[in-house]
């Protein structure tokens, strides 16, 4: 399988952890407890109260008192904010996004490099995959690039493949009537933008006349970078000035409805969807779900409380409510057979409750708490954005299906960084925010099911390699001893068309 894009991380991003005085409790690891609001009394066993007597307790009120004297904190609040929150709860998904976004210390707040190959491979020139890994990753070494994606990689294969879809599509059902009206998020270099619209005017010159290309982009130095790819491009290949709009704004602030039928592209973006993390109650199978208590030194702890945000409501509903749901699968033959397995992919619902019980009786704190889900409430707030913003969209989206190294629970994240050119992976989301990467894989059968739920619209899933099977060039990228490494790598990966 192909590494993940991050994996291959290099140059900018450098951690520098700042040095403090204050003693920290590690012990106290948030993989480890889990502290239930209101907490039940029966959970105080005999190795909880040898354990708060020996080590450094953080707390000295009672686990509810400590929860109600924080104030909660939303990540649209710190947007702009310059210090790193403290004396705060946040909901696990404003945390991720905060770590990740926030204007000042979030990850993708510094220079973001993506790989942009000096110009295409010629893959009738080069004799198999490894000599084609052997060329990029020399060009790769040479760039100061923080990751790769296929659009770049493959240019201009990828993005054409991508033009004859929307093309074919376009001519089925929208053509001649309206115009053909295209929208990026996240459009990375421009590259996607470019190859698409080349491949249109070249083959389509009628349509490219009545053909608009706008992005949705949240950082602003990738932003100014569409534009000038679009430029130097505009004055190579002569496309039209007037055709391209930039918007340089987070999806999740679209705020203007958008009537007219459009393309919506969304490539590589579902994997820093923020998510909220649920426990289930293992006596009543009751979802808590978790917030991240910022102490007064920045230190983190993990509350789970009942209530829930709208998002993971919506969530778990939509879930129970559709193709995939967990209760009626774990009341099957097949669900109770999975309650003997040892299974770390098993959903914390399926896994057997004496076998948890026994565990929270030797690991205190975590009161007849199941194992963690990671829930897509992102994702669920994008499907309903395009919903009512985008009603006459059809969907291009691709991202990774599957992420080696993930932290633990049912459908965790990587969380990763790179130390003198190394890539570290680490256990927990609840690390200093901004040095680290967040990464989710997206279930894209249940993605699909979501889809269908929220907008009404049905969805087609194909992995990377069927879809481009479908739509790409294949001989063009075909190297001479008839290997294809387009349709070989990103196998991890998965497209959702509608
Ligand atoms: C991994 S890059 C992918 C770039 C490009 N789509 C490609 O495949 O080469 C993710 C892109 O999404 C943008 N992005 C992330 N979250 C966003 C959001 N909420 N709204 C708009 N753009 C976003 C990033 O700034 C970046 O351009």
């Amino acid at each position: 399988m192909f590494l993940p894009k991050r994996s291959l991380f290099k140059g900018s991003a450098k951690p520098h952890i700042p040095q403090t005085k204050v003693h920290y409790e590690y012990s106290i690891s948030p993989n480890t407890y889990s502290f239930k609001v209101p907490s039940s009394k029966k959970t105080l066993n005999p190795i909880q109260m040898i354990y708060k007597n020996a080590v450094n307790f953080p707390f000295e009120k009672s686990i509810n008192e400590v929860y109600q004297s924080y104030p909660t904190l939303s990540s649209a609040q710190q947007l702009n904010r310059k210090e790193r929150p403290r004396g705060v709860i946040m909901s696990t998904s404003d945390f991720i996004e905060d770590s990740l976004y926030n204007k000042h210390y979030g990850y993708f707040s510094k220079e973001v490099e993506i790989y942009h190959p000096e110009k295409p491979f010629n893959y009738s020139q080069v004799n198999n995959v490894d000599e084609f890994v052997k060329i990029w990753s020399k060009s790769y070494e040479k760039s100061k690039s923080l990751w790769h994606t296929p659009t770049e990689l493959f240019s201009p294969h990828y993005g054409e493949s991508l033009a004859r879809y929307i093309l074919i599509t376009y001519k089925l059902g929208i053509y001649p009537y309206e115009d053909l009206v295209i929208y990026e998020m996240g459009g990375g270099n421009g590259t996607l933008m470019c190859d698409i619209l080349s491949y249109i005017k070249k083959h389509e010159p009628e349509i490219y006349e009545n053909t608009q290309y706008n992005i949705i982009e949240i950082s602003s130095q990738l932003a100014k970078k569409q534009e000038n790819s679009y430029r130097k491009k505009l004055k190579g290949q002569g496309l039209s000035a007037d055709k391209l709009s930039i918007f340089n704004k987070s999806i999740f602030d679209w705020e203007t409805v958008v009537e007219e039928p459009c393309f919506f592209i969304a490539l590589e973006v579902f994997d820093n969807f923020a998510h909220d993390v649920i426990k289930y109650d293992m006596n009543t199978g009751e979802p808590f779900e978790g917030k991240v208590l910022i102490d007064k030194q920045g230190d983190f702890y993990q509350f789970f409380t009942q209530e829930l945000s709208q998002y993971s409501t919506a969530y778990l509903n939509l879930r129970e409510n559709g193709n995939f749901s967990i209760l009626d699968y774990s009341n099957s033959l097949r669900g109770k057979l999975d309650k003997f397995k040892f299974n770390k992919t098993l959903h914390p619902l399926l896994e057997s409750s004496i076998r948890l019980k026994i565990k929270n009786q030797i690991l205190p704190f975590n009161d007849y708490l199941s194992n963690p889900e990671y829930i897509p409430t992102r994702l669920v707030k994008f499907f309903n954005i395009l919903k009512h913003k985008f009603p006459n969209h059809s969907l291009i989206s691709s991202d990774f299906h599957y992420l080696p190294n993930t932290i633990n629970g049912y459908n965790g994240p990587v969380v990763q960084t790179v130390i003198n050119g190394e890539t570290i992976d680490v256990r927990t989301y609840m690390v200093q925010q901004g040095y680290f990467d967040i990464m989710f894989a997206t279930n894209f059968e249940l993605a699909s099911d979501l889809y269908r739920q929220i907008t009404g619209k049905v969805s087609k899933t194909s992995t990377h390699k069927k879809f481009l099977e479908e739509w790409a060039d294949v001989e063009a990228t075909t190297t001479r001893n008839g290997e294809n490494p387009m349709l070989d790598f990103y196998r991890n990966a998965s497209f959702l068309t509608s």
